[in-house]
């Protein structure tokens, strides 16, 4: 796989798809920045990928908290120069079912999963647009398809997220910075080990990451997987409220 990309920084790279790519891009020879909350995780990745003779640069931060992010990203970019691509992969899915909703835990979440990319974003961009290259890819998720029952809140920063990227990428086009918003489906990490709803086509994280490299390498606008469940979201997207509202608790959260 031919990324074209020197660095990258990977946000959420202590476990599951955001160190699964950081492991892949510096197998492919990408100098790569890890950043989370948990610091032995986090080293632990980049021992492996130093092991393999990549190079890695750590700092720990907490996406909550925006002083801490820029804190990281000065850190990050200190350690690998100006970067190429930024992963902004990061995020929580907190249950947000109504019947217990909490305003805090809702804006807990949109600050990890939404508000932080914004602050990775401004952490790179001038640089990209300095040299006129660059390429900012955005986990989102398939949940952002529609709003789910029992994730509302998860499904809102998901779907702001896409938009966001969407409106960033028709601007950024012109100025050569290839914006890619990535909707996985259930992949097999920490945050699904839980198991507390149906989780169909199921991948382990290892070939996720293979698939939005692939899609990263080619500059794609948009990398939505598996297939059969972009299929079945695609039709959910069109079902009518009426009929949503009858089916997909009970679909979802049987
Ligand atoms: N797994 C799926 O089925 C699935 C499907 C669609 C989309 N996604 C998205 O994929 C991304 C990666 O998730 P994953 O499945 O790989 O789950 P994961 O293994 O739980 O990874 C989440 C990552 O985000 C980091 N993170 C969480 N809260 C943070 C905070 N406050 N500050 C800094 N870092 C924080 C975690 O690191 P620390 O805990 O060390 O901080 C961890 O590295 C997420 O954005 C998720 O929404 C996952």
């Amino acid at each position: 796989m031919r990324i074209g990309a020197e660095t990258a920084i990977i946000t959420g790279a202590s476990s599951g798809i955001g160190a699964e790519l950081a492991r892949q891009l510096a197998a492919a020879g990408v100098r790569v920045g890890l950043t989370a909350r948990r610091e032995v995780e986090l080293e632990a990745v980049a021992r492996t990928i130093r092991d393999a003779g990549g190079v890695a640069v750590v700092a720990t931060g907490d996406a909550a908290d925006p002083t801490s992010t820029r804190a990281a990203f000065a850190r990050l970019i200190d350690g690998l120069g100006p970067i190429d691509l930024l992963i902004a992969n990061a995020g929580t899915g907190a249950d947000s079912r109504a019947v217990r909703f909490s305003a805090e835990g809702f804006d807990h979440m949109v600050r990890i999963n939404l508000t932080s990319v914004g602050y990775a974003i401004e952490a790179v961009l001038p640089s990209m647009l300095e040299r006129g290259r660059g390429q900012i890819v955005g986990i989102s998720s398939l949940a952002s398809y529609r709003g789910l029952p029992g994730s509302a809140g998860y499904s809102a920063t998901k779907a702001g997220l896409t938009a966001l990227l969407e409106g960033m990428r028709a601007e950024l086009f012109a100025k050569n910075i290839s914006v890619t918003a990535v909707h996985p489906g259930f992949v097999r990490t920490p945050m699904t080990a839980d198991g507390g709803h149906r989780q169909p086509f199921m991948m382990d994280a290892d070939r996720a990451a293979r698939i939005i490299l692939r899609g990263v390498a080619r500059g794609k606008r948009r990398v939505d997987f598996p297939w059969p469940m972009v299929g079945v979201l695609r039709l959910v997207q069109l079902m009518p409220g009426w009929l949503y509202d009858r089916i997909a608790d009970r679909l979802v959260n049987p």
